[in-house]
């Protein structure tokens, strides 16, 4: 299965529950892998989406440990065990760890490519991403450097060593 995220030079994801960031390109390339595909959220991220709502044509799975934490507009799993359950009757291609930090390194072993868009800034976060590179993942591709809001990024795709 697959991650996707933006991390900045120190692997930060997120500050206050929001991301550091929001850069047009990166959004929409994050459109293009995942619409049509199968996204697991904790809930803090699901929270964190635009009006707390599941992202549209996509399959939302959310996990919670709560057991009153219901919904009737996305998957709600307790477990891995059950995300593992849910996922299973997926091309395991189509199916991408969203986040947040807990999330990712509750499935960091199962997932075997991370879109990972790296953004050339260092700022202040409250939440990481494991550093890929001190673990020993290797770049098997990237993209030219693109610039938005004075900002410079690009997308890179990490897979197990
Ligand atoms: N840069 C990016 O690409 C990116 C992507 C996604 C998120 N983010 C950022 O990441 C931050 C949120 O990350 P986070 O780590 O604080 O929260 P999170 O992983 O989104 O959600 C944490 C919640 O998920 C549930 N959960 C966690 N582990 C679980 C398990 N083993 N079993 C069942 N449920 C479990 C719990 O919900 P309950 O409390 O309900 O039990 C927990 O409070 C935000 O700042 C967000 O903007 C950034």
């Amino acid at each position: 299965m697959n991650a996707i995220v933006a991390v900045d030079k120190n692997w930060g994801i997120g500050k206050d529950n929001d991301l550091l960031v929001s850069l047009p390109g990166d959004l929409k390339y994050y459109k293009e892998k995942t619409t049509g595909n199968v996204i697991v959220v904790g809930r803090k991220t699901l929270e964190s989406f635009p009006g707390g709502r599941p992202l549209p044509n996509r399959v939302n799975i959310v996990m919670s440990r709560d057991p009153e934490y219901s919904r009737d507009d996305c998957i709600v799993c307790r477990t891995k065990d059950e995300v593992l359950e849910k996922i299973a009757d997926y091309d395991e291609e189509k199916v991408f760890i969203c986040g947040g930090a807990h999330i990712y390194n509750l499935f960091l072993e199962d997932c075997d490519r991370f879109y990972v868009t790296k953004i050339d800034e260092a700022f202040e976060a409250d939440t990481f991403f494991p550093d890929l590179d001190e673990l020993g993942y290797t770049v098997d591709w990237e993209s030219e450097v693109m610039s938005e809001k004075g900002i410079q990024y690009r997308f890179m795709r990490y897979v197990k060593p």
